[in-house]
């Protein structure tokens, strides 16, 4: 059984597409938020699943705080850390500890539009496609072996939250994906790029749903 603790900040509606999925050979032992008020913690007290808000304002500083919430995670002796919509920056420290181990979703097809607001600035560029990445997390924000990524096209008349809800609809499929892989160990790193072992054609990565989705 691989065990699975999930870092959120807010809403937590990817986390809760994990837990939905209910992967075979995987189990969620715990949900912890950095913001105490966060919505996620609700839901995961209501799957039965420990929920524990650590309010990184409560520490000196970003190491500090870091250091008690590896503390705080290894508890659950997790085999992976899921990122689900943390929005801190991680000390170097912290990534090393969960190196190979540690999965981000972000909502731009990587490397292009890393940081915050990315569905206003792909329209702002002009883009004809958007989409979402899941990769392993390095040290570099919203950088590292990239595990799956799914593509949506940016319509005309596209604002922030259309886009943004088009996007998250499949962020809600590649993620318990990606998971799945991943207890199933079948993810391979190899000079920084990932291939997906003994995966169907069609299904190695990528994911394009219909245009009218
Ligand atoms: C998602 O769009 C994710 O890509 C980004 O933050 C958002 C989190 O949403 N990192 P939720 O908390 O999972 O609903």
């Amino acid at each position: 059984m691989k065990r699975i603790v999930i870092l959120i900040s807010g809403r937590g509606s990817n986390m809760e597409a994990i837990v939905r999925a209910q992967i075979p050979g995987a189990q969620v032992q715990a949900v912890i938020s950095n913001r105490p008020d966060a919505k996620g913690l609700e839901i995961a007290r209501s799957f039965g699943i420990a929920a524990v808000a650590l309010d990184h304002k409560a520490y000196a500083g970003r190491d500090e705080f870091d250091a008690a919430l590896a503390a705080e995670i290894d508890r659950f002796s997790p085999d992976l850390l899921v990122l689900a919509g943390y929005m801190r920056i991680l000390s170097d420290g912290f990534v090393r500890h969960y190196a190979g181990r540690m999965l981000n979703i972000h909502p731009s097809l990587l490397p292009c539009f890393t940081g915050l607001h990315t569905h206003r600035r792909a329209i702002e560029a002009g883009v004809k496609v958007a989409g979402t990445t899941v990769h392993f997390v390095i040290p570099e924000l919203d950088a590292g072996p990239i595990v799956i990524q799914a593509v949506v096209p940016v319509l005309p008349g596209d604002d922030e939250d259309s886009l943004a809800a088009r996007v998250l609809k499949q962020e809600h499929r590649i993620y318990p994906q990606a998971v799945r892989w991943f207890v199933e160990d079948r993810l391979v790193i190899e000079n920084g790029r990932v291939t997906v072992r003994d995966a169907q054609a069609g299904s190695e990565g990528w994911s394009v749903p219909p245009v009218e989705d």
